[in-house]
């Protein structure tokens, strides 16, 4: 539950990748838009269109082909229903065929830089140069218009890169407007928004953020909060504005599962009571986490049993503190979206909904204040409530912790080893100034041992994996260089510092198509 906006602009999904980054392009603008699955009922699609709330669609890009059987398709009367509509790539595809043009393969798959020659200078390109860069990523393409269309643009290898019906107001772009790579993309999509649907500025965080705070206060009469933390970004800032909201009917509960790194208990306790002012229920619960994952080595059953045992552990805790009306947890807007870019990691939608489950089975209500929001706008928030800077920029840490960063069991002794030379990967990289500027970088424990030579002896030790990468979501991930003295000093305080390790090796693997963590 949360207060609810009326989205003006409606990004219908087909399940592409950049789905997500359509609707936060257009919340930049100040327009506030929202994601639907391309399968969604009529009200649901165009909710606000009768009411005038809604100004405009966009359809996202997609793996599929539109000529495939079982392709995902939208009800063709939105075509009739006068509402703009841009499709983008998969979409520009969709709305050529449902229309009676005709989409082929094309002679070459289109991935990557190409240039786009602008044809007409209609509203989507006006005041744009003839030719920029733009961002492909397709093999099919338009060979014949639909009746009422006209080509706006072409590359070398795609006739038409762009193409519009101005009188109902369709438009289409082969290129992906929504991503970096693509100059002007932002121009197109503010063009689409302002020019084409009339759009206003209505999506203000500042005014969100009041409007939040205002309903916790409200619902907050009705009962006390209980609000899960695991010491990162999103859940610290839902802490912060139920706190300010709430006041002392709010508690935040901290559970140590055994499996963070080191010195974070303290750490995650110091900013949350000592920095902000939370009240803060912390419980110690590292043995039963271990002991339930003692001989355990698959990396899935690992998530599975940490998932189930934070549930069991935090509804215990729950019970012996008082009565709560309110659960809240800091879920995002990425982990709400039915989209196949948005699914993230297995165990982060098991245990959300696990947990949610008991909870409500307890009688407690569920408030998920911030279901609207994208991590950057979570973090303007933070800014917004004066958290922190250190707070704010901390790195993604998995929910399952240190257990997926040691292949293979987790056993105190496994763990104490990666959290030393963990530690002094943290130290090292923050003393380099680094530490902001990488999404990730963190060690990982092979428990394989090597030979190695230390004084005048052999020795027989496990091997530590230097993670190293940066990232604008964590959906794709390239591995950084450090400078050379730095990775050079990282080593030697490992092997000279951790027993237990004698080796040192560097993962110089970009995702795709390794993920970032181990396991
Ligand atoms: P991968 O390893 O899939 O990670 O490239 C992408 C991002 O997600 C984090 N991650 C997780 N977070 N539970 C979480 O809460 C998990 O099971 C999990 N697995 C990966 C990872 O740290 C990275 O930021």
């Amino acid at each position: 539950m949360r207060p609810i906006r009326k989205a003006q602009i409606r990004v219908v999904d087909f399940g592409s990748q950049y789905t997500q980054l359509i609707a936060r392009r257009v919340r930049e603008m100040g327009v506030y838009a929202e994601i639907v699955p391309y399968h969604s009922p009529w009200e649901v699609l165009t909710a606000g269109l009768a009411e005038g709330t809604l100004r405009g669609l966009i359809f996202s890009g997609g793996p599929q082909s539109v000529y495939q059987r079982g392709a995902p398709t939208v009800c063709p009367e939105v075509y009739q229903a006068g509402i703009p509509i841009l499709g983008i790539c998969y979409g520009l595809q969709l709305m050529a065929h449902q229309l009676g043009g005709q989409v082929v393969p094309g002679p070459i798959r289109e991935y990557g830089p190409a240039r786009v020659e602008v044809e007409t200078p209609d509203v989507l390109f006006q005041e744009l140069p003839p030719t920029f860069q733009v961002w492909m990523s397709h093999g099919d393409r338009v060979e014949r218009l639909p009746p009422g269309f006209q080509v706006l643009a072409h590359t070398e290898a795609t006739p038409c890169a762009a193409f519009a019906d101005p009188r109902r107001r369709l438009y289409g772009v082969q290129f992906h407007p929504e991503v970096a790579h693509t100059a002007y993309g932002r121009d197109i999509l503010a063009r689409f928004v302002f020019d084409v649907c009339g759009a206003a500025r209505d999506w203000d965080l500042a005014a969100y953020m009041r409007e939040l705070i205002a309903w916790v206060q409200a619902r907050s009469q009705e009962g006390d909060i209980l609000v899960a933390v695991s010491g990162g970004v999103d859940s610290t800032v839902l802490a912060r504005l139920i706190h300010e909201a709430a006041g002392d009917r709010m508690l935040a509960v901290f559970v140590n599962n055994g499996l963070l790194r080191q010195g974070e208990p303290e750490a995650v306790q110091a900013n949350l009571r000592d920095r902000m002012g939370i009240p803060l229920h912390y419980v110690d619960a590292s043995e039963i986490f271990l002991e339930r994952l003692r001989g355990v080595t698959d990396p899935e059953q690992k998530r599975r049993i940490i998932g189930d045992t934070f549930v069991d552990v935090f509804i215990q805790v729950t019970r012996s503190i008082r009565p709560f009306q309110f659960f809240a947890q800091g879920t995002l807007y990425p982990d709400v979206v039915e989209s196949g870019a948005s699914l993230g990691p297995s165990a982060v939608i098991k245990t959300h909904h696990n947990l949610v489950e008991a909870v409500r089975s307890m009688g407690m209500e569920v408030l998920e204040p911030f279901r609207e929001l994208f991590k950057d706008e979570v973090r303007q928030i933070a800014r917004l409530l004066g958290i922190p800077d250190d707070v704010i920029h901390r790195q993604p840490f998995p929910g399952p912790g240190l257990a997926i960063r040691i292949l293979g069991e987790v056993t105190p002794e496994r763990l104490a080893i990666l959290r030393a030379a963990d530690a002094i990967v943290e130290a090292e990289i923050r003393l380099g100034g680094w530490y902001e500027r990488l999404w990730q970088s963190f060690a990982v424990l092979i428990p394989v041992r090597t030979v190695g030579v230390m004084g005048d002896e052999r020795s027989y030790a496990h091997v530590i994996a230097l993670r190293i990468v940066e990232s604008q979501d964590g959906m794709t991930a390239d591995w950084v260089y450090l400078p050379e003295d730095l990775l050079r000093r990282l080593t030697a305080r490992i092997v000279n510092e951790v027993r237990g390790v004698n080796r040192v090796v560097l993962d110089v693997t970009s995702k795709p198509p390794a993920t970032i963590e181990w396991e």
